[in-house]
């Protein structure tokens, strides 16, 4: 098991990569514990649930709300949660968000860990204590900074992963990869058939190293004043991607990393050569890396987000692998580059 610590203003967290599901009590404080969870996961893990109360919500998106907040709570009360309950959120990153802000709002702050168990959870949503939910038609919309406790991380969730919540999930290692770690970088270029047949040992190894690098920029950085915004790389042409391509969240990050890095190449930031090894890499994955969509759709779900922002537009460049720079684009540079991915 890897352990890797985040000090935050808000509070300590503990990532256990690699610790098994069955030692998830010997992580909790005393006391009474309540888990939270979506359909999915009770359906597929039954016995985790069994003899502990338990919230469950449907899976998906669109349980993201402040409705299923509400429903959190009042199961939280007919539970009889006081100040001493501790939560954990066992499922994906909707339910991390969600189990996190709930518990750091209910009674002003429950104590409260995960149990993660998509790739993208233990990777990137259950990692570095932003909780919240969608609200107005805009994602993360409202929420509050908490670290939880704990982090448990069992690859073994994986094995159950549909093959499209896997590629969402590796999206995001090849984006820390990418932004901090060569050394993650190569492993992945050189193993990415291991990785897809889900080999255990190489799986904790990737997640750990992942991990590590959203650790560390959020232990520099935790509410986002800057340096965490690299975490963004792919993600501002991802999002618009996502929304008007009706892509999924690993195949819009993809593209938007593509996409990223050949503007970096156009300012001069990034060998060619670099460029080619994220694509390449990506493509290995079975990520996509091509794409043709209408330009100004794409920039008019860019201008969206931007204002959401505020301020100019910041767009993460890469100035080599494992290195990232955030840098203010005018959105005439984006027009003038942005052009269908082949
Ligand atoms: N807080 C953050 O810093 C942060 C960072 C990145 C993403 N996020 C959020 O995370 C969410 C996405 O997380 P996600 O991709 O885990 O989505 P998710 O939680 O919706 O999980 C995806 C699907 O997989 C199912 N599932 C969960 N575990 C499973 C397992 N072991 N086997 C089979 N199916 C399983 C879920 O029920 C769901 O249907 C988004 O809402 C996003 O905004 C948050």
């Amino acid at each position: 098991m890897t352990v890797l610590e985040i000090r935050g203003q808000t509070g300590t967290s503990r990532v256990l990569i690699g610790e098994r599901i069955d030692r998830l009590s010997s992580h909790l404080p005393g006391g009474q514990a309540i888990f939270i969870t979506d359909r999915n996961v009770r359906r597929l893990y039954p016995a985790l649930f069994s003899g502990i109360p338990t919230v469950e919500f449907p899976a998906g998106e669109s349980a993201k709300s402040l409705e299923t907040v509400a429903f959190i709570y009042g199961k939280l009360l007919e539970l009889g949660a006081d100040r001493s309950t501790f939560i954990v959120g066992v499922g994906g990153g909707v339910v991390s968000d969600l189990a996190g802000f709930a518990a750091a709002t209910f009674l002003r702050g429950l104590g409260f860990g995960y149990a993660s168990t998509t790739l993208l959870a233990q990777v990137d949503a259950s990692v570095g204590g932003k909780t919240g939910v969608n609200f107005g038609g805009y994602k993360n919309m409202v929420g509050v900074f908490q670290q939880p406790r704990f982090v448990l991380c069992d690859p073994s969730f994986i094995s159950t992963l549909p093959r499209g919540e896997l590629l969402s999930g590796l999206a995001e290692v090849v984006k820390h990869a990418a932004i901090g770690s060569a050394a993650l970088f190569e492993t992945l270029e050189a193993r990415s058939g291991e990785v897809l047949s889900l080999r255990p040992d190489l799986l904790e190894e990737i997640i750990a190293k992942s991990v590590a690098v959203k650790a560390a920029v959020v232990g520099r950085d935790e509410k986002e004043a800057g340096e965490r915004r690299v975490l963004n790389f792919g993600h501002t042409l991802g999002h618009a991607f996502e929304a008007r391509l009706g892509l999924s969240h690993g195949e819009a990050v993809s593209l938007g990393m593509v996409a990223a890095a050949e503007l970096s190449v156009g300012r001069g930031l990034l060998p060619a050569e670099d460029a080619a090894r994220l694509r390449a890499l990506l493509g290995s994955l079975g990520l996509p890396t091509s794409v043709s969509f209408d330009r100004d759709a794409i920039l008019d779900a860019v201008r969206k987000d931007k204002k959401r922002a505020g301020g100019g537009l910041k767009f993460v460049f890469l100035k080599g692998i494992g290195n990232a720079v955030v840098e203010d684009i005018p959105l005439g540079e984006l027009e003038g580059h942005i052009h269908d991915l082949r």
